[in-house]
């Protein structure tokens, strides 16, 4: 045998031994792997109940049929929120079924209260926060079970279905490895687990950066131009709290989004509870939404009202996360804040509320007439435009990335003759 021919045969082997290797690809996804391609693409450490929460998330195998994930309508580049500006409401993952709501931003859950009786004496409807505009879902993990079983979302017919599905996945073998194996044999069990890893991953530090302009502004890392600074101070400027009113413009809008006065406490901009600030009709026609008013679990005292209350929403990265309220009502931000200047202003020619209800809708003293110069509608929308995280808008590549780890996982089976 020639030298030649004896590197070809070696070759051959190799080639022949590689042609193997999907087989031993096959051994199941490893923590340390499924974390290092992850960092690839984050910078980030995750905890393994984040990281399969992660795939949870971004698995656009989980609806029915496949095609939607959380991610579809939470997208990492449009603040987590529905990248689809043109849609004021979300669309399922049937084509032409809609909500009747806008999907809200995710970031900062971790730090929003569970649904429950509210401490402030001063609180509108005695309650606080929870999750979707009616604060419906208590905790994250509730919410996070709604979705797949919703028609209008993915679509899914029960819970068998969803878990079936994830016992499927390319990290069906990392979730056992969290919660046991044989955790797929109890579908209720089971549920409550992918719902826990998604709330992880909901919490996790990825989507609590605090690393926007205003942050560091607050860490003295950083300058607001003056127009984004005349802005913080017409926000930050309310009735309690402005020494001249005559002289002194304030925007009222801490008075809901409310943040602490100092750096004792993350600057989450809700007061967490809610409020009916008027917004219209998404058309004449649509079904009038009474949010809190529509729930059937609380009610409010003999004479009050709940109805066109929703949970102020945290303002983090809302620069991202158009179009804006509960309904999507309002194109940008713009739109927004010059609502808020002029609600009540009849020149401006707003439709009325969606629900004009004169126990809750919020009064003229504190938004609908504040009498602000478009420069300083202006200067809010700046402002607001400072909230927006870092390096989210990379994070897109996220769901890409997901989905062909998917796809090598799929390819490899094939291969193997493994089958599904
Ligand atoms: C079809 C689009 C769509 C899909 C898919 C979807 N969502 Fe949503 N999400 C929405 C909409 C719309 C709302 C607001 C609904 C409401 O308030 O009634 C919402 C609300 C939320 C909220 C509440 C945020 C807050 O501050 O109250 C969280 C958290 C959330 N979704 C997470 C998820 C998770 C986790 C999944 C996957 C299991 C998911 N979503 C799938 C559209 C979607
Ligand atoms: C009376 C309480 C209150 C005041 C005052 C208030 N807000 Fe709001 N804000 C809310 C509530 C509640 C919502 C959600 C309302 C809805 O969609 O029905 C909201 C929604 C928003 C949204 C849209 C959020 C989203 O995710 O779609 C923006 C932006 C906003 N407010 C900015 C401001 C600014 C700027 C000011 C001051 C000019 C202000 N708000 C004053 C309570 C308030």
């Amino acid at each position: 045998m020639t030298r030649t021919s004896r590197v070809k045969l070696v070759a051959l082997a190799a080639l022949a031994l590689l042609l193997t290797v999907p087989h031993m690809a096959l051994a199941k996804l490893k923590l340390p792997d499924a974390s290092a391609e992850i960092a690839k693409f984050t910078g980030l450490q995750f905890t393994p109940t984040e990281l399969v929460g992660l795939f949870l998330f971004f698995d656009t195998t989980l609806s029915e049929p496949a095609g939607q994930s959380c991610a579809s309508c939470h997208f990492p580049g449009a603040g987590f929120d529905d990248p689809d500006n043109d849609l004021p409401v979300s669309e399922g993952v049937i084509p032409g079924l809609f909500g009747t709501r806008n999907a809200p931003t995710m970031p900062y859950v971790a730090f929003l209260p569970d649904f429950g009786p509210n401490p402030n004496p001063f609180s509108l409807t005695g309650f606080q926060g929870g999750f979707f505009w009616d604060g419906r879902a208590a905790t994250v993990a509730d919410q996070a079970k709604q979705p797949f079983l919703n028609p209008v979302e993915m679509n899914n017919a029960n819970k068998d279905e969803v878990v079936l599905k994830v016992s499927k996945t390319f990290y069906a073998g990392l979730f056992e490895d969290i919660w046991g194996v044989g955790v797929f044999d109890n579908t209720e069990t089971a549920y409550d687990k992918i719902a826990e890893s998604i709330a992880a991953f909901e919490k996790c530090q990825m989507l609590r950066q605090f690393n926007s302009k205003y942050d560091l502004f607050l860490a003295g890392k950083a300058k607001l131009t003056p127009l984004e600074e005349e802005g913080r101070l017409l926000f930050t400027t309310n009735f309690l709290n402005n020494p001249d009113p005559a002289n002194t413009p304030q925007a009222n809008c801490t008075f809901c989004h409310a943040i602490p006065n100092d750096n004792s406490a993350p600057h989450l901009f809700t007061d967490n509870d809610y409020h009916n600030i008027g917004v219209p009709p998404l058309t004449p026609a649509t079904t009038q939404d009474i949010g809190l008013g529509g729930r059937t679990d609380i009610a409010p005292p003999a004479g009050g009202s709940f109805n066109g209350l929703f949970k102020t929403p945290t303002l983090r990265n809302i620069a991202l996360s158009g179009p804006y309220g509960h309904n999507g009502f309002f194109t940008s931000l713009k739109e927004i804040v010059h609502f808020y200047n002029t609600r009540d202003v009849p020149e401006a020619g707003w439709p009325g509320p969606d629900v004009p209800d004169p126990i809750t809708l919020a009064p003229t003293f504190l938004m609908g007439n504040l009498g602000l110069s478009d420069n300083q509608e202006n200067a809010i929308v700046a402002f607001l435009e400072t909230l927006t995280d870092r390096g989210l808008k990379s994070l897109d590549r996220l769901a890409k990335h997901v989905d062909n780890m998917r796809h090598q996982d799929e390819q490899q089976n094939k291969g193997s003759g493994k089958g599904k």
